[in-house]
């Protein structure tokens, strides 16, 4: 695991834009993992800044998201289809037909499940997963369990996940109360992982997560087992950490 402390958030999204770049220069057919939240938002403006510059290529790039809210459709401005097309894809000359989210408005979420994990095995797994860490140290929407969750599954947002994300609707109870995601084992099936995290409130979490044992109910306590971790964090994040 290599981690890279910055000054800020603004410092962190410049870092990790940049491991973006260097994974699909290297590879301009890279099938990259992306998130939402509010984390990766400065990383995909800067991803878009190299790409009005003429250094980046998505042409061939495919992607496919962590996670995405059951029962939203991708028309409503809390989905993460819409958040991931207003964010980066619109801004950037990828093709929207190798972007994968998976469908939050299928009635059979298993059958969605099994579809989503064809997807990504179709595309040959992916090569650089970005994730963003949840304050219970959920990643993507897997939530503190008794156990890792292997694939794509549905899952109930726990309440401290609903309450965290509520400021981004109207009400708490716009919230949804399910969300579909990648299982831990498919994240885990990434060939690198760069794991992102800003900010005071996130420090514990972070320590908890990449020093404490290894946990289904600290969900990203699972990274100390992948071979290939990039974390880039900011000072505020990595306070609890002697670097
Ligand atoms: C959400 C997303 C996660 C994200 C987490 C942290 O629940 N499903 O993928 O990493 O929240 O979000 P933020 O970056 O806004 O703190």
């Amino acid at each position: 695991m290599r981690i890279y402390k910055t000054k800020d958030y603004d410092a962190l999204s410049r870092k990790a834009a940049s491991v973006i770049a260097a994974q699909v220069t290297l590879k301009p057919d890279s099938v990259l993992g992306l998130a939402t939240g509010s984390s990766p938002l400065g990383t995909y403006k800067y991803l878009i800044e190299r790409f009005k510059d003429g250094e980046l290529d998505f042409s061939e790039v495919k992607t496919a998201n962590l996670d995405e809210y059951r029962g939203l459709t991708r028309e409503n401005d809390q989905s993460y289809y819409y958040f991931m097309y207003h964010n980066l894809f619109q801004h950037i000359n990828i093709n929207m037909g190798n972007t994968n989210i998976p469908d939050g408005t299928t009635s059979d979420a298993k059958a969605e499940a099994a579809r989503y994990d064809q997807v990504i095995r179709g595309l040959g797994g992916v090569d650089l997963q970005l994730l963003g860490l949840g304050h219970n140290g959920h990643i993507g929407f897997n939530e503190p369990s008794d156990y890792f969750a292997m694939g794509t599954h549905c899952v109930d947002l726990q309440p401290s996940t609903i309450e965290a994300n509520k400021r981004f609707f109207a009400s708490i109870d716009d919230v949804p109360k399910q969300a579909f995601t990648m299982g831990i084992g498919t994240i885990m099936a990434a060939r690198k992982i760069l794991l992102i995290v800003s900010g005071n409130e996130k420090a514990q979490i972070l320590y908890d997560a990449l020093c404490g044992p290894v946990t289904s109910h600290v969900p990203a306590s699972i990274l100390q087992m992948h071979p290939n971790v990039i974390v880039v964090a900011d000072e505020a994040a990595l306070s609890k950490f002697n670097l």
